[in-house]
């Protein structure tokens, strides 16, 4: 009977999408990363570096793409396409509304990889706090911001 319950809890979570496992860290190299001041930054540091690029799309197939797509391609719902987020602050003119604009994403983005998304209680996306260090989670916003839209 206990096995029973088990397994349809287990089942009743599969079919919730909840994401039982805690996350593990991607191995990436980030010796080619230029330094970045510790802590995190109000606006991304990486933002158009290659090298963050290289990192970031190594971080995202390891540790993002199961739910978001290979190369964050957007073709995996019901993850959100994540190329889009703060796109539309490159057409801004004006540098220092173009720049609160990208902080503004920069902020969102962020917060949504160290504390993850939850509602009901169930795990969509699980916290990265402690598992990724900033110059990953930067450069993983470098690279979705720079993935072909095709
Ligand atoms: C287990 C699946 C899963 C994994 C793994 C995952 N995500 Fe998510 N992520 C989601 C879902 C589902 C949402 C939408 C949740 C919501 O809106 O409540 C989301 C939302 C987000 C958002 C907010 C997007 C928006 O427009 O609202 C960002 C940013 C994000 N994820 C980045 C990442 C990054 C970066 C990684 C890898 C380090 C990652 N996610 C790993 C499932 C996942």
């Amino acid at each position: 009977m206990k096995t029973l319950h088990a397994l349809f809890l287990g089942l009743a979570m599969l079919a919730t999408g909840a994401w039982a496992d805690a996350p593990v860290a991607p191995k990436v190299d980030t010796g080619p990363l230029p330094a970045i001041a510790g802590g995190w930054a109000d606006i991304n540091p990486l933002r158009g570096n290659a090298a963050a690029i290289q990192v970031g799309r190594e971080a995202f197939n390891q540790a993002c793409a199961a739910c978001h797509g290979a190369d964050a391609n957007g073709a995996r719902s019901p993850a959100p396409d994540l190329r889009r987020m703060g796109r539309s602050c490159q057409r801004v003119q004006d540098e220092a509304l173009r720049q609160r604009c990208q902080s503004d994403a920069d902020h969102f983005f962020v917060k949504s990889v160290r504390y993850g998304k939850q509602k009901f209680g169930i795990v969509h996306m699980p916290p990265w706090e402690g598992v990724l260090e900033p110059s990953v989670v930067w450069s993983l916003r470098t690279f979705v911001e720079n993935a072909p839209m095709q």
